[in-house]
């Protein structure tokens, strides 16, 4: 019998997941049923319990319902405990959850391997102080940038952000009002307005030279992020879907000990 999968959220009718891993499936050899499941948002836990006696392995956790699968985790890896959210959960044989966070691995993969960008000695100017931004700060901060900088609308919350990481790296957190005159090698968009075709209130020149503009966001048209970007003179302006084949694949690989070619699923993908 084909081992039970599933993608958790809502909306989840748009969901990718269900198509990017039965392509991972087909290309392991391995026999996968992975369904998308809408949960009302008053549901979650029942969702997950009726999952579990199902005989379900294992699930992808999607908005709104990150923390709450933080919070039914029995145990949790460094990255989800740190982003205070879990995309993957694991159901082992006890019927215990193990929860993972696969986003900031799988945004630091696609900038790294897939795009070629270097890290190390980056600035990086992250729009945005949401749980999206919780999740990608330690992966980033282990590539060892030359600075990290938050900007948000309402600064006091990317204050709270850079103070939870303290330990780890000193993240300046900032207005949009103080940009002007400083300028980034890479700015990652982790605001939701790009989706509603909006834009955060961004100066002009703040990209260096050659940078890149990353949004975790992707639509199947240039998001407005991504457009500001090519009209920065961006080398790369991209959106979010390269991520989130990688995160897939670090899913993936929890579950099945193998990692899947992720450049064709962009590829087919796009
Ligand atoms: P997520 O968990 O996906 O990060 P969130 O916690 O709702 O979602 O965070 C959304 C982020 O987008 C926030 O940083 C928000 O700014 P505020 O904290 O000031 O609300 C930001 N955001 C949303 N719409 C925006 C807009 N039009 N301009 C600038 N920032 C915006």
């Amino acid at each position: 019998m084909a081992d039970l999968y599933a993608v958790m959220g809502n909306p989840i009718a748009h969901s990718k997941s269900p198509a990017i891993h039965r392509l991972f499936a087909k290309q392991t050899g391995n026999d996968i049923h992975y369904q998308a499941i809408l949960v009302d948002t008053e549901n979650f836990p029942e969702a997950i319990h009726s999952f579990i006696e199902k005989g379900g392995k294992g699930l992808n956790i999607t908005v709104p319902f990150k923390q709450s699968a933080f919070e039914m985790a029995d145990n949790l890896s460094e990255e989800a405990r740190l982003a205070g959210a879990v995309n993957t959960l694991s159901i082992n044989t006890d019927g215990t959850l193990r929860g993972d966070n696969t986003d900031g691995s799988g945004l630091i993969t696609d900038l790294a391997n897939n795009l070629g960008i270097k890290l190390s000695a980056m600035r990086i100017l992250i729009l945005g102080a949401g749980g999206a931004v919780r999740g990608i700060l330690l992966p980033l901060i282990q590539q060892e940038p030359h600075s990290i900088t938050i900007v948000n609308r309402t600064v006091q919350r990317a204050e709270e952000l850079a103070l939870a990481f303290h330990d780890h790296f000193s993240i300046s957190a900032c207005g949009y009002e103080n940009l002007a005159g400083q300028t980034y090698g890479l700015i990652i968009n982790a605001t939701s307005a790009s989706l509603t075709g909006k834009l955060p209130p961004l100066a002009n020149n703040i990209l260096a030279d050659s940078g890149y503009c990353y949004d975790l966001a992707y639509a199947d048209k240039p998001t407005s992020f991504v457009k500001w970007g090519l009209n920065q003179n961006a080398r790369i302006a991209t959106d979010g879907l390269g991520m989130l084949v990688e995160q897939a694949a670090e899913s993936f690989y929890i579950w099945y000990g193998v990692r899947p070619d992720t450049k064709n699923v962009i590829a087919s993908l796009r």
